[in-house]
């Protein structure tokens, strides 16, 4: 590869004159969006970071260090499967397609462009976090899942301006103008627009919501639109790291908590500093709730008609299914009818988002098993869990009803009376954000978190991450 080139990629660029310069006039807007909505310092400082080089999966990327304004954000499909037919839809079976089909040009634009929208926001939720890194090993996490959200912008970016025409290369200009929380140009999704400002929460983020993410790629990886499936299939190599970040940031507060617990008289990890197993179920219980609504209603006609279009498949469609046309079968579904929780056969291409969202909760719960294989170690009876896919839900058919954790319908009343206990309180945000003080000696980590098992890319955990100059 070729990390000399201005953008360096493996779509033959230089062979498109028009199009290497179309994205060499966006590179500056974009450099200029990094420096001013990317991480709010360290940008002169030499981080040890990743750099995707190529798509081989022998050795697909390098590891340097290289001051964040200078990292080369560049553009990496997957390597074309021979014969690649639709994997869904009516259309299953048919040549995939190499370019957009005119008839789906609007949905799979407005699919692009919302994926497109989440990478720039994520970085710009996340700005000010690098202030109070409780490691330089954390930090340095941090920088990498920001610079690799910045290259799924450089992903998506690239489809519009190659694929979209004039259209692609204005929504390219938006995807830089819009910014997370702002009052006249919002990011897209309401979830991007709320800052990420303490430590636990970006756990809590790269653990759920950015799985989320990953989901969504997974169904666009077996999209019949090419392009599309074979950039979401290099990004999802990538976004392994942030789930990565999540797992085992969460991980490293619950070991912490319980090490806490065993110092104090009372087991109380708080009044020795550190994050209670209590608080972290609140926090499990808010932005687990808040994730699953990113995947849409349960019963969605646009969800039908993607999965129809062979725009979108289910997680693993071409693997894990047999009928890639499911237009006879059903999808077994939990609704609330007059106050009773009853079960609701839905077509299934209705119920494709709910079919994603299965997925991404077993997924979790995974994660959710090895935190409390942590806490059972530590010999600790507490159980930390996945609340109800029903609770707290803000979006979906759902909405409007009050659940309690384990999924039973309660009253308004009753939900306002026991929310204390159930979601993160006043107190709680006060007390995470006492508790991030930065801490950037190599090796050291803030009182409230254990270290890491090992360090990046086979480096010591007290490896210097970040220099600063
Ligand atoms: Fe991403
Ligand atoms: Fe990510």
């Amino acid at each position: 590869m070729q990390l000399h080139e201005k953008i360096p990629n493996n779509v033959t660029l230089h062979e498109d004159r028009r199009l290497l310069r179309a994205l060499e006039r966006w590179l500056p807007n974009y450099l200029k969006w990094w420096k001013e909505a990317g991480p709010a310092d360290f940008q002169a400082d030499h981080i040890y970071l990743r750099t995707a080089t190529s798509v081989d999966a022998k050795g697909w990327a390098n590891f340097d260090y290289v001051k964040m304004p200078d990292y080369k954000w560049g553009i990496f499909l997957a390597l074309p499967e021979q014969d690649r037919r639709i994997p869904c839809g009516d259309s299953l079976g048919k040549p995939v397609w190499q370019e957009v089909p005119g008839e789906f040009r609007n949905a799979l634009r407005r699919i692009i462009v919302t994926q497109g929208d989440t990478e720039p926001a994520s970085v710009e939720q996340q700005r000010l976090l690098c202030e109070s890194a409780p490691s330089m090993y954390d930090c340095r996490n941090l920088f990498q899942v920001n610079v690799e959200e910045g290259r799924h912008l450089w992903a998506m970016v690239y489809l519009l301006h190659a694929h979209f025409g004039r259209d692609g290369r204005e929504e390219a200009e938006e995807l830089l103008e819009r910014r997370s929380g702002d009052f006249d140009k919002p990011r897209i999704l309401t979830t991007f627009n709320e800052p990420i400002d303490d430590w636990l929460s970006f756990f809590m983020f790269t653990m759920f919501t950015d799985r989320d993410g990953k989901y969504q790629l997974l169904a666009l990886a077996e999209s019949g639109f090419d392009p599309l499936a074979r950039t979401t299939r290099f990004m999802l190599t990538e976004e392994a790291h942030h789930m990565f970040v999540g797992e085992t940031g969460v991980g490293r507060v619950v070991k912490r908590a319980c090490e806490l617990m065993k110092q104090d008289p009372n087991e109380d990890a708080r009044a020795q500093g550190g994050m209670d197993l209590p608080m972290l179920q609140r926090y499990i219980n808010h932005w687990y709730s808040s994730s699953l609504d990113l995947f849409g209603g349960e019963i969605s006609s646009n969800a039908a008609n993607y999965f129809a279009a062979g725009l979108k498949g289910r997680a693993h469609e071409t693997k894990k299914f047999e009928d890639h046309i499911a237009l006879e079968s059903q999808y077994e579904m939990e609704v609330l009818e007059a106050g009773q929780v009853v079960t609701k056969s839905v077509p299934m291409r209705n119920a494709m988002n709910e079919v994603l969202r299965d997925a991404y909760i077993d997924d979790n719960q995974r994660g959710v098993d090895r935190w409390n294989k942590i806490i059972r170690n530590a010999g600790i009876d507490y159980e930390l869990r996945l609340p109800n896919r029903r609770f707290n839900r803000k979006m979906g058919i759902h909405t409007g009803h009050c659940f309690d954790l384990a999924g039973q319908p309660i009253t308004d009343e009753q939900f306002q009376d026991r929310c204390d206990g159930w979601l993160p309180t006043q107190q709680d945000k006060t007390y995470v954000k006492s508790l991030m003080l930065p801490v950037l000696e190599p090796g050291k980590m803030a009182h409230w978190i254990a270290a890491p098992a090992r360090g990046i890319n086979g480096l010591p955990i007290e490896f210097e991450y970040v220099r600063r100059v």
